[in-house]
């Protein structure tokens, strides 16, 4: 399966948020390498720990740049962010199947994850 790669029309121009979203792409990447290479079950685990647990600080962080910015729809953001971090778990919890899993993992994180980016995060670049 192939990696997903970061474009630099995902920037939103801040560089904790760029950063933030460049490493959840890397964690995934990590996760699909790891499947790919057939690595252990262990392994590709401590790979998905590290996904589930990213996203909660870079939320954090995502929201608190968005009331220092004032932004507007801020409650709707973060319930997208909810939203993300469930469907993320559940991606996670409900495939037994390594292949399963990473192919559930891929599709969320280019259907939601990007999509989220260019759709709902740069909103907060036009709010700057
Ligand atoms: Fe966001």
């Amino acid at each position: 399966m192939s990696e997903l790669v970061w474009k630099s029309e995902y920037s939103i121009g801040h560089f904790q948020t760029d950063n933030g979203h460049k490493k959840l792409i890397s964690l995934a990447n990590k996760v699909i390498r790891f499947s790919n290479a057939g690595e252990d079950i262990s392994r590709i685990h401590t790979a998905l720990k590290a996904l589930r647990e990213y996203p909660i600080i870079h939320f954090r962080n995502e929201e608190n740049y968005m009331k220092q910015l004032g932004f507007q729809e801020i409650e709707h953001h973060k319930a997208c962010h909810a939203e993300l971090i469930g469907r993320l778990n559940e991606v996670i919890t409900e495939n037994t199947k390594v292949n399963d899993l990473v192919h559930g993992l891929k599709r969320l994180m280019v259907v939601w994850v990007i999509d989220h980016i260019i759709h709902e995060d740069l909103k907060i670049a036009k709010a700057k």
